[in-house]
């Protein structure tokens, strides 16, 4: 089974970024942004397993990060897989919305409850991966904030996905340990997951159970083992081990839990990295690749704006969320203040791939966003987004820049890589990647597309976040 998806001398449609250079080579100005639409040739990917790309730059440990794009495929499946992998975001989104909801409304309960690792649905395509070292072992996980636990698939195994990269064999590492039904690590687990850590037969072992709102779990137990990532070396790390596997993870070997919870990578590592970890999500062009940079070194970051930080907001009983206050947007020149900002928070999130906002947001971005995008012919709506083109009669157009404004005076420019979800390959279907909630007291959530060649910082000590312009590029 093909990795990333195998498409030997296919031509794809591919946006090709101009006015993002520090010096506008456009000429534009920051309130609009050049999309260039060619047909470039995108190399294949290799079948087999990766390895890891990976350095250390001062105090930081940057890790190469890819997309996978499981959308793609033969020609001929594209629009239907496409389809699909909306409707996956959607149910992400819509089991986030009622994991809220559920937590909000049972306030009764300890304020120590966590909501269960639920929100990582995971989506057949359109997320992030990276290649780490785990008991001797390179693994290519899925990068999640919106999860706590990283797992890996692992023997024996009773139902495992197909992956190219050999299962995870802890018989075989010498480092690996099981972690006790009465450790800390186990109870650690009960609170992360809002599931008892069911102790096995023996109560040798610590078992648990995630499930993911669209129906996707993993099932094993928890271990620890030798993580390397880069050349530093994490001893003892809790993960785990999945002996039950299924769902929409791609054919990834797990998924790596970025999320603020005690379990997460960024607690385990929070002695070695400070707690601040970064990264830059490329765009779908299979030759570009990102990063992710765990520890606090703004000198090796690549930004060309400054970093502009907001407060993380705190949430107690939303508290493995990264939540940020949503305060304006702007399209082009024109700022935007509809009743609806300020309200409530507004989540990050890695693993969603279209921002949902709430309708008074979304209806009065949209608006402005015709007004000054016109002229170019409609197309039909598709699946979650209403507002698409035929842009295929064009080669390069100007494309109003939005802008997303956050407490204390940051701002997050969505780059014209992440504006438009291109539903045909000929641009006959180009779509607005933006899409409104069903509610207005629902919470919003700034997808993964709109993240696009941005550096996001998430300090977790300090609880703030910044943005930055940057192109992502590993080396
Ligand atoms: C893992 O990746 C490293 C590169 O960081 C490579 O040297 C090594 O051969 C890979 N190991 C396996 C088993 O593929
Ligand atoms: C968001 O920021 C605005 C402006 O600073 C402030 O008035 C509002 O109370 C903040 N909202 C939350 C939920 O903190
Ligand atoms: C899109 O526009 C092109 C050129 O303007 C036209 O030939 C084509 O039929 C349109 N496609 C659709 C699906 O409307």
């Amino acid at each position: 089974m093909a990795f990333w998806s195998s498409l030997p001398s296919v031509f794809l449609l591919v946006i090709v970024l101009c006015s993002i250079s520090g010096n506008n080579v456009a000429g534009y100005g920051d309130a609009k942004q050049l999309l260039l639409l060619k047909r470039r040739q995108i190399p294949a990917w290799r079948d087999d397993a990766q390895p890891q790309i990976s350095r250390t730059q001062n105090s930081a440990t940057i890790l190469e990060m890819k997309h996978i794009d499981h959308c793609s495929g033969s020609m001929s499946e594209l629009d239907q897989r496409l389809g699909k992998c909306l409707v996956a975001d959607d149910i992400r989104v819509k089991s986030i919305q009622s994991h809220i909801k559920s937590v909000l409304s049972s306030q009764t309960e300890s304020s120590k409850t966590r909501i269960p690792i639920t929100s990582g649905v995971k989506l057949q395509t359109l997320n992030y991966v990276v290649t780490v070292t785990l008991g001797g072992r390179n693994v290519t996980m899925i990068v999640d904030t919106g999860s706590e636990l990283t797992w890996v698939q692992c023997l024996p195994c009773k139902l495992c996905y197909t992956q190219p990269e050999p299962l995870f064999n802890p018989m075989i590492s010498p480092s690996y340990q099981s972690v006790l039904c009465n450790s800390q690590a186990c109870k650690t687990l009960q609170l992360a997951t809002g599931s008892s850590g069911i102790c096995g037969y023996n109560a040798a072992t610590c078992n648990y159970v995630v499930t993911y709102g669209d129906g996707s779990y993993t099932h094993g137990e928890l271990g620890r083992d030798r993580l390397l990532l880069g050349s530093t070396v994490v001893d003892s790390y809790v993960f785990g081990c999945g002996r039950n596997n299924k769902g929409l993870f791609g054919a990834a070997s797990g998924l790596i839990g970025l999320g603020r919870s005690d379990l997460s990578l960024v607690s385990q590592t929070s002695d070695l990295f400070g707690g601040v970890f970064s990264y830059c999500l490329p765009d779908t062009d299979a030759a570009t690749s990102g990063s992710l940079m765990l520890g606090d070194d703004s000198s090796v970051y690549k930004n060309f704006t400054p970093v502009s930080y907001t407060r993380l907001v705190m949430n107690p009983m939303l508290d493995s969320f990264y939540i940020l206050n949503l305060t304006g947007a702007s399209v082009g020149e024109v700022s935007l203040e509809p009743p609806g900002f300020g309200k409530s928070g507004i989540f990050i999130d890695s693993g969603t791939v279209i921002t949902r906002l709430p309708p008074s947001i979304y209806k009065a971005i949209k608006s402005e966003f015709l007004k000054q995008f016109s002229g170019y012919p409609l197309a039909p709506s598709f699946s979650i987004l209403d507002t698409c083109f035929n842009l295929s009669a064009y080669e390069e157009l100007n494309v109003p820049t939005i802008k997303m404004k956050f407490e204390g005076d940051s701002e997050m420019t969505v780059d014209v890589s992440g504006m438009f979800y291109f539903v045909k390959r000929d641009a006959s279907q180009v779509c607005l990647a933006l899409a409104g909630l069903a509610f207005e007291d629902e919470i919003g959530i700034i997808g993964n597309y709109q993240q696009r060649n941005t550096r996001v910082i998430y300090d977790t000590k300090q609880m703030k976040l910044g943005f930055a312009r940057e192109i992502c590029s590993y080396s």
